[in-house]
């Protein structure tokens, strides 16, 4: 009954996927969707989805692959998202954090790949780091292309960054730093955020939540994060659980 709306089974950390698979199972995870960097980790997770049923995928380029971003790469990603369990075009973004980067390139590929997300009718996955201004003033004059809808990945700005995104119709999603000692700024925002645009992921193999810190992160954690936004709320867990799969399928119409 937990879903994990935004993981990275493709990565070589969790390269063993039968025992990351069922691990997450044995823990109530029913859906894993993985994201996508490139067109290459875009074919992977198609692979993955096809192998396991639990498992389903987004296609796209992450603002860090942006360098070999080309009509090529494009076309390999538009592909796939014909597939019956490609449910969004994603990770996709901006990302000012690891240098260098390419400002212009970041935003033409994330433009191009909102537009393309729109033709297709597929929602987003936005990556946002250390990019909070250009990423609002770029999703509000291209609000027109977010027909599909969309969410914020492991969202960690403030109340005032998740109303913006929320006027936009967009969800938010929490992952690992939810449970971490030092949250903060991050429990006001998963009280102020509506529990029907809330959504859970564990961004795995990143970012373990606690007390699991320092340890390879899995989908199999993603009832950590679930229960501690549904203590934050002060809601029951179960239907806290139920609300959030609801909300991933109601944005990721694929969901089965
Ligand atoms: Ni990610």
């Amino acid at each position: 009954m937990f879903v994990d709306t935004h993981c990275h089974l493709h990565d070589e950390k969790l390269n063993d996927t039968d025992t990351v698979v069922k691990e997450y199972l044995d823990n109530g995870v029913s859906i894993a969707i993985n994201m996508a960097c490139c067109a290459l980790t875009s074919e992977k997770g198609k692979e993955l989805a096809e192998k396991y049923s639990s498992v389903y995928f987004g296609a796209g380029c992450h603002p860090c692959d942006t360098a070999g971003f080309d009509e090529n790469e494009f076309d390999r990603i538009k592909k796939l998202t014909s597939h019956p369990k490609c449910v969004a075009v994603g990770e996709i973004g901006l990302d000012y954090y690891w240098e260098p980067y390419d400002k212009d390139k970041q935003i033409k590929a994330f433009i191009s790949q909102m537009e393309f997300a729109k033709e297709v009718g597929l929602p987003i996955s936005i990556h946002c780091r250390n990019s909070t201004q250009d990423m609002l003033n770029i999703l509000k004059d291209n609000k027109a292309k977010l027909t599909s809808g969309g969410v914020m990945h492991c969202f960690s700005g403030s109340v005032e960054t998740a109303r913006e995104l929320l006027n936009l119709g967009l969800y938010i999603s929490f992952a690992g730093p939810l449970t971490f000692k030092n949250a903060n700024a991050i429990l006001d925002v998963a009280s102020y955020v509506p529990n029907d645009m809330c959504l859970t992921e564990t961004d795995s193999p990143y970012l373990t939540p606690h007390p699991f810190r320092g340890k390879v992160n899995g989908p199999k954690y993603v009832p950590l994060i679930l229960q501690k936004l549904a203590q934050i709320k002060n809601i029951d867990v179960d239907k806290m659980a139920k609300q959030v799969l609801q909300n991933a399928k109601t944005l990721f119409k694929k969901l089965k």
